[in-house]
């Protein structure tokens, strides 16, 4: 597709999708990754000349105006990773959204309301499309993080208007496809979180394509279990036994070596400094709770890790919220970004709660890339098609 390089900007109105879906907090803005990661974007279009005319959603308003949904305080804070004013328009189509885009200047930048107040955007509805599109005369998806979406304004929109991948829509695919498209191998993958049941058309994919594959957090449990082994009052979906065992012979059929816990942290209660210790498996007893991966699996890990060249992950291995429980989590994240950094290991991360874990562990940044995706990361690493990056592809 269709890069910024290639396109004419001077004096254009650019419509540029982003995902300012942030964390807020008592009405600021908590984590400004998002804000940052468009920085890039939209400093080469004002370079070029562009007025750039910000889209985006926020939280999920169903279709309504929702006073506490609105972009509104997004704009400054956009403004002050900017270095730049970042002015607000209060509807993202119609007389408001015109009259705001008639005042601007070449370079300017400008915030639309929150897309999803209208239900036309959720629906993909070509009228609320053709809307937007006609406040602008170019497309730039920089939202790889809701490319998941197939809504107005990151799949329709693209077919109405000359369309442009933004910079960070291509750093994503650039290093997803370094990770999981055509990566270095070994390639090895970790996955945790608490779920399988939501992880599943993900470890599928996954275990047909990686040469290794850990499985850690929550969701190990439901694998030691369909083991036959104990797991006391751990989380554990046991009516998942069955597929986790198919998930095992699927890894053995694609050669692709399973790395399941070889020790485990257990306490009686998940709170803080609670008393923690290390079983091996098999010695969980009734009234024990897992909530990490044990020193043996960690180090076996890491291991693994120095045999591989890419790495992908996602998912923490432990409660990483509640110290003692983050101590596997971090000493593995630390020890990839240790590889990471020396040149020898290209790692990959996303997806929800991961890049907590890894800012936990003080070492996001020496990874090779960290995506500022959630769901989307997931579904890509299920091997779907994202339809927003589909439809800038058209
Ligand atoms: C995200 O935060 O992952 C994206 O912005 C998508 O948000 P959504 O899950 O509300 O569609």
């Amino acid at each position: 597709f269709r890069t910024l390089d290639d396109a004419d900007l001077k004096g254009r109105r650019a419509l540029v999708r982003v995902d300012f879906n942030v964390p807020m907090h008592e009405g600021e803005v908590s984590d400004n990754t998002r804000l940052r990661a468009a920085v890039p974007t939209i400093e080469t279009l004002r370079a070029g000349g562009a007025k750039v005319i910000l889209l985006a959603h926020f939280d999920r308003p169903k279709g309504k105006v929702v006073p506490a949904m609105s972009l509104e305080p997004i704009a400054p804070a956009l403004a002050k990773v900017l270095g730049a004013p970042v002015a607000f328009g209060p509807d993202c189509v119609g007389p408001a959204a015109a009259s705001a885009i008639a005042a601007m200047k070449d370079g300017d930048v400008l915030l639309l309301e929150n897309v999803r107040f209208h239900a036309g955007e959720e629906a993909n509805d070509p009228e609320f499309a053709k809307a937007l599109a006609a406040n602008g005369d170019l497309y730039v998806n920089d939202a790889f993080s809701a490319a998941h979406r197939a809504h107005a304004s990151t799949a329709a929109l693209a077919h109405l208007l000359p369309a442009y991948a933004g910079e960070q829509m291509r750093l994503e695919l650039t290093a997803l496809d370094k990770a999981l498209g055509h990566p270095e191998r070994p390639v090895m993958g970790i996955v945790g979180g608490s779920k399988v049941s939501s992880k599943l058309d993900l470890l599928r994919n996954l275990v047909t394509r990686l040469d290794k594959l850990a499985i850690g957090g929550g969701m190990a449990n439901t694998f030691l279990y369909a083991q036959g082994h104990d797991v006391g009052l751990s989380y554990c979906e046991k009516d998942l036994a069955e597929t986790a065992r198919d998930i095992i012979r699927l890894a053995g059929q694609n050669n692709c070596k399973l790395f399941l816990p070889l020790d485990i942290v257990v306490a009686e209660t998940l709170a803080p400094g609670a008393a923690a210790r290390v079983r091996g498996l098999g010695e969980v007893d009734e009234h024990e709770r897992i909530l990490d991966a044990g020193p043996e699996t960690v180090e076996r890990l890491c291991r693994a890790m120095d045999n591989s060249k890419t790495l992908i992950w996602n998912g923490p291995l432990g409660v990483f919220e509640i110290p003692p429980f983050d101590k596997g989590t971090v000493s593995a994240a630390r020890h990839a970004a240790a590889l990471a950094k020396s040149g020898k290991l290209v790692a990959v991360a996303g997806g929800g709660d991961t890049v907590a874990a890894l800012n936990v562990a003080g070492c996001a940044d020496d990874f090779t890339f960290v995506s500022t995706a959630g769901g989307a990361f997931l579904e890509w690493m299920e091997g779907k098609e994202l339809p927003g990056v589909a439809a800038l592809a058209n």
